[in-house]
């Protein structure tokens, strides 16, 4: 049985955002009642267990959760790599469960191709796709400048540190021209600086360039900056126990973090994240 999901909203969204106007057309990514298992030497994991999620059109929503409790598989499940055992996956009211090429993806270990240059790579998800060579190559310059990475353009990966590959993988994922993004923690092996760095760059990049992204995390404090709503995921198997809508309007800037309604978010989630971490135990 799922367990009892719960909605936490403290205010209505933000007025006159295009979120209001998006309801009325369907959902840029729906999950209903997704489950999986995995059997490996006859022994059976229950991985996720009746998952149902909405990103709605533009809007920018987080799933946070223990360690295995199912995120990235959800994600390939999504992004049509592994298929549920039961459920759908549907995109812009069309059912799509099964299929690849749907999504732009960034992977929880940024896998840039080692024998590709950093512009190449950039460029791989437009290409794919047959996007117009030299405009796709324009963008992922300006875009390459934008992050800090111009003069790398023909480096390989191997000549990046952590960070700037991290940025490249994202910017790969940015600039395919699929609508629907889905960011395996994009930020995790970024130490604390560079992370808040790359938060705000992220903040401010989509504000100005939206997209409908499904964005997993372990940090309460992100997800919270970034998302119109989080996902609070339990223990293995992974279920939906509690939907926040979080209420602060956009443009956010750093400074909400010391909000009281922010710390009191925060606090919340924390508990929930503990309690389930935990129990997991
Ligand atoms: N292809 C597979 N075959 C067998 N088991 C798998 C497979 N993929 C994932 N699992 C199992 O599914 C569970 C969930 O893994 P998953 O990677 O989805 O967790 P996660 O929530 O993303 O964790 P983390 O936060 O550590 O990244 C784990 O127990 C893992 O061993
Ligand atoms: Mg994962």
């Amino acid at each position: 049985m799922s367990p009892l999901t719960n909605t936490v909203q403290l205010k209505k969204d933000v007025p006159g955002s295009s979120l209001d106007e998006a309801r009325s057309t369907p959902p840029a990514l729906e999950v209903s009642s997704v489950s999986k298992s995995f059997t490996h030497r006859r022994r059976e994991t229950h991985v996720l267990d009746q998952v149902s999620l909405t990103v709605e059109p533009q809007e920018f929503v987080s799933i946070v959760g223990p360690s295995g409790c199912g995120k990235s598989t959800l994600f390939h499940i999504i992004g049509g790599l592994t298929l549920p055992d039961a459920g759908t996956v549907s995109m812009d009211g069309v059912p799509v469960t099964g299929q690849r090429g749907k999504i732009s993806y960034m992977p929880q270990q940024p896998a840039l191709f080692p024998w590709r240059s950093t512009l190449d790579n950039v460029l791989l998800g437009a290409e794919l796709q047959g996007a117009p060579q030299a405009e796709a190559r324009e963008a992922a310059r300006h875009w390459l400048a934008k992050v800090g990475l111009g003069g790398f353009e023909r480096a390989y990966p191997h000549m990046l540190s952590g960070g700037m590959q991290q940025r490249a993988a994202f910017l790969r994922a940015m600039l395919a021209p699929q609508e629907l993004m889905l960011l395996d923690e994009p930020f995790s092996a970024l130490d604390a600086l560079t992370r808040e760095q790359m938060q705000r760059w992220l903040l401010e990049l989509w504000e100005e360039n939206r997209r409908s992204v499904l964005f997993i995390t372990h940090n309460i404090e992100e997800a919270l900056l970034l998302s119109s709503r989080i996902y609070v995921f339990s223990g293995r198997p992974g279920s939906v126990l509690h939907t926040v809508d979080v209420p602060f309007p956009r443009p956010r800037r750093d400074e909400i973090t010391d909000a009281p309604e922010f710390l009191q978010l925060k606090r919340q989630l924390s508990l929930w994240m503990r309690e389930e971490q935990a129990k997991s135990l």
